[in-house]
């Protein structure tokens, strides 16, 4: 026998259905954990979110980055709060974390789940994509202002910012990501039509990285067409990488393509590994489900699945997946997918299966 891996995981909630999910997910991880007998896993309950931020006046703690930096993972549920501005809730907690940590590559993998279906007739047999999203700057910079506040002749600035460096960085992750998947196949998006500057940069590195990846085949797409060639041609599409904000608006389009935003998983990646990377499901805390034990755990069951891969547990992650799989191929759903099931219906459903395994 191997020795047994240990790892030890940050599990910050948030708010909504944030809480939900979460907890659905860590008794799912740590039923596959019992059960496999090949790794051991602990999840430490970090408490920001907004109650915390009525609290305390701020979302995370003070030394959030080095509390961070103790585990080998986060999994991470959603922010979001009806009483508080949306800009004050993501920037501080989510954007808090995401730049300092340099979580730069954002992957969001997106199929067509058992369970769902993709509303398109275009897909032969379903989506079945993965997309990168740089995760550190662009139009997320933060950088702008606000002069002559409520006066007619009010200004605002929202400023881009595109380096080199990180888009080298994404561009090269998304290559490598292309070349691993079986098709080795890369659209990459920008606007480089009406954005002259930052945008025309992308394309030039895209061209250069490309050269060192000859067994991808990669073309480039401008955003506003892309959106057309997801709905019209989703078979000639594989692997995406976009900016920070056209890799938003395009994972939520290709999420409800896919069938369902209650199944989309994400991960926050720092690729060089000097930080712990944040996995979270694609939602928000859906003010509009919270409390009511319908919410949709399956997003949140695949990003901890992500999670496990990126630990070097391929084999419990793929476990895990076909547990879930098949609890949705049975038709154990929540209402979002059409279901009648709740939150701990579905939990009790993949335990189920995983006490299968053995
Ligand atoms: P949302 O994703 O919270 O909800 C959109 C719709 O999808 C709602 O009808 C909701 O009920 C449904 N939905 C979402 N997740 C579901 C699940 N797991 N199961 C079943 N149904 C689900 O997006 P919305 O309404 O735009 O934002 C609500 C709040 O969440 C806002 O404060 C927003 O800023 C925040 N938000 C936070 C994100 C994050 O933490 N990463 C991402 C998106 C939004
Ligand atoms: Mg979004």
């Amino acid at each position: 026998m191997s020795a047994t891996k240990s790892y030890r995981i940050a599990s910050i909630p948030g708010d909504g259905i944030g809480p939900e999910v979460v907890s659905a997910t860590i008794q799912v991880v740590e039923k596959l954990a019992k059960t496999l007998g090949t790794f051991d896993i602990e999840f430490d309950h970090i408490p920001w979110g907004t109650a915390y931020y009525k609290e305390t006046g701020k979302y995370v703690s003070e030394d959030c980055l080095d509390t961070l930096r103790k585990y080998d993972a986060g999994l991470f549920g959603a922010v979001g709060a009806p009483d508080v501005p949306d800009h004050i809730s993501l920037w501080g907690l989510l954007l808090a974390l995401r730049g300092p940590l340099q979580l730069y590559a954002n992957v969001r993998p997106v199929k067509t789940f058992p369970g769902t279906k993709c509303p398109l007739n275009t897909a032969t047999k379903g989506i079945d994509w993965m997309l990168v999203r740089e995760n550190s700057e662009g139009e997320y910079a933060g950088q702008g202002g606000r002069s002559h506040v409520g006066q007619p002749w009010e200004a605002a600035t929202e400023v881009a910012i595109f380096t080199r460096h990180a888009i080298e960085r994404i561009m090269r992750f998304a290559f490598e990501t292309a070349q691993s998947r079986p098709r080795k196949l890369l659209t990459v998006v920008t606007k480089s039509n009406s954005m002259r500057n930052g945008l025309v940069l992308w394309d030039e590195i895209a061209a250069s990285v490309a050269k060192d990846f000859p067994d991808v085949t990669w073309d480039k797409m401008l955003v506003d067409a892309m959106t057309v060639r997801m709905v019209g041609k989703p078979d000639s599409i594989d692997t995406i990488v976009g900016t920070n904000l056209h890799m938003d608006i395009l994972s939520d389009l290709a999420a409800a393509l896919a069938g369902s935003i209650g199944v989309a998983p994400s991960s926050n990646l720092d690729p060089t590994r000097k930080n712990p990377s944040l996995f979270e499901p694609v939602h928000g805390s859906a003010f509009d489900i919270t409390g009511k034990g319908v919410a949709n755990p399956v997003a949140t069951f695949w990003s901890a699945a992500e999670m496990l891969i990126w630990l070097g547990e391929k084999d419990a992650a793929a476990k895990l997946m076909s547990c879930v799989e098949n609890v949705c191929s049975a038709g154990i759903l929540t209402p979002d997918l059409g279901g009648t099931s709740n939150t701990q219906g579905v939990v009790d459903a993949v335990c189920a299966e995983i006490e299968k395994l053995i």
